[in-house]
């Protein structure tokens, strides 16, 4: 599928931006992670280069603040910020470099115990994010309901039309040059898809089972072979009103092709709940929508989101009972 290969290739674009060097493990774990959240609080994040977000917390100490950090806390801080891949090392040095940006604001000759007012209130002032695609990734797919006509192959296919010619050759695909030398190159989808699981749907292909079964090894990092995701497995259920069983949303599934920044913060809000999901803004291409019916399984495979069936909860099952 070409326009999922364009996608992962403009996906690389944002992770080769962090080079991994060990002297700037903090700064580089903060812009690709961290970062998500902590730039402009989301959810509730200290933010970075704001002292008086940071002040209460520095004030019980840098142990537990490595400590939640490691291991996450109730109110919203995942694991490691949900990179598990992410060594103890860089973790703490990523709460390093954020507590450096606040305490050079606070404190510029020693780590005073006693800040006065006038620093304290300049620090307050928030710093600007280090990295400003961080918090709004350029290559958002987001960025493609904005001014695309309906003749765009990457519009929505929103009366969910059959296809016409499925997985034409690429000099034929309407998105390779075809006088391009490079497109000749290119292997024929139809040749390349052979081995892989067929679905009903879209492109006939089941990608998420091709990752599973190992049939294909997407590259992750344009420039780094060795470069992993971060795959967190953490399913949100949406409960649904009405008949269709409720909607289970899977990061696992997601994150193996996903870095969090192409939804967190610019489509989804982490927080379970704080999002406004209708099937009409999916239907627009808007929410699951940006994606699915584009670039992943189109919106008729409703039991593939629907999938969790209905609890009979307690009030039902005696509002039930007493008909
Ligand atoms: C998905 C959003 C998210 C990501 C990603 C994230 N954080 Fe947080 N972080 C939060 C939230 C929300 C809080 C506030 C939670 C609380 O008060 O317990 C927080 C709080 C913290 C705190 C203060 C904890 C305390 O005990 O006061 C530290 C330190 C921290 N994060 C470090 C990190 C580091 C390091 C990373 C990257 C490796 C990271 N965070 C990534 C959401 C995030
Ligand atoms: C394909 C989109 C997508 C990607 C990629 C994604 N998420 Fe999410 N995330 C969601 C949705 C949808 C929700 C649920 C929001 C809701 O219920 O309103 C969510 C919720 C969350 C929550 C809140 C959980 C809770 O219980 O409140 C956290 C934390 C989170 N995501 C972290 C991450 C991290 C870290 C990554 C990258 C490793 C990531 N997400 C990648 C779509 C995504
Ligand atoms: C940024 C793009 C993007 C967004 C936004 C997105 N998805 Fe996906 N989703 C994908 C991709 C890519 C896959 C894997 C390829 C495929 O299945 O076509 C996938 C796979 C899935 C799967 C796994 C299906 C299986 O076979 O196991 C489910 C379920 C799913 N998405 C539901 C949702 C829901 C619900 C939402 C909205 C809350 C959502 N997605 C938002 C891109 C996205
Ligand atoms: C890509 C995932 C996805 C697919 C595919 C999907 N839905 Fe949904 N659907 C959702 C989400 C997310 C919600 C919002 C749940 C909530 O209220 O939080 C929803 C909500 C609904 C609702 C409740 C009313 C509303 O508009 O919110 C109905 C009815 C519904 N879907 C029907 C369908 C039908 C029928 C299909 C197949 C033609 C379908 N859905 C396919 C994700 C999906």
């Amino acid at each position: 599928m070409k326009i999922k290969r364009i996608l992962l290739a403009s996906l690389s674009l944002l992770s080769f931006c962090g080079v991994v060097s060990a002297a700037d493990a903090g700064k580089d774990l903060y812009t690709k992670t961290c970062g998500v959240c902590h730039a402009a609080g989301i959810a509730g994040a200290p933010r970075y280069g704001n002292a008086a977000d940071w002040q209460p917390r520095i004030a019980a100490g840098t142990a537990r603040l490595y400590a939640s950090a490691l291991k996450g806390t109730p109110k919203g801080m995942p694991q490691k910020g949900g990179n598990l891949a992410a060594s103890d090392a860089d973790v703490k040095a990523a709460v390093d470099y954020m507590l450096a940006s606040v305490k050079t604001a606070a404190a510029p000759a020693k780590p005073a115990a006693t800040a006065t007012p006038v620093a304290a209130a300049a620090a307050a002032a928030p710093a600007a994010p280090p990295a400003a695609s961080v918090a709004a990734p350029v290559t958002n797919p987001s960025a493609n309901t904005s001014g695309v006509s309906a003749a765009d192959i990457n519009s929505f296919n929103r009366l969910l039309k059959p296809i016409g010619k499925r997985n034409p050759p690429p000099a034929e695909d309407g998105i390779h040059d075809p006088t391009n030398d490079g497109t000749l190159a290119l292997m024929a989808p139809l040749a390349a898809y052979g081995p892989l699981p067929k679905s009903l749907a879209g492109n006939r292909i089941n990608w998420v089972k091709a990752i599973e079964e190992n049939k294909i090894n997407p590259r992750w990092d344009r420039n780094d072979p060795a470069a992993t995701p971060v795959v967190i497995d953490l399913n949100i259920v949406r409960e649904v009103k009405g008949s269709m069983p409720d909607v289970v949303y899977p990061h696992k599934q997601h994150t193996e092709w996903l870095d969090c920044s192409n939804c967190h913060p610019a489509i989804f809000t982490p927080q379970k709940g704080a999002n406004a999901i209708s099937m009409a803004a999916i239907l627009l291409g808007e929410k699951c929508g940006v994606c699915h019916g584009k670039v992943a399984f189109p919106v008729s495979e409703c039991r593939l989101c629907h999938s969790k069936k209905k609890e009979v909860r307690p009030a039902q099952a005696a509002a039930a009972a007493a008909k």
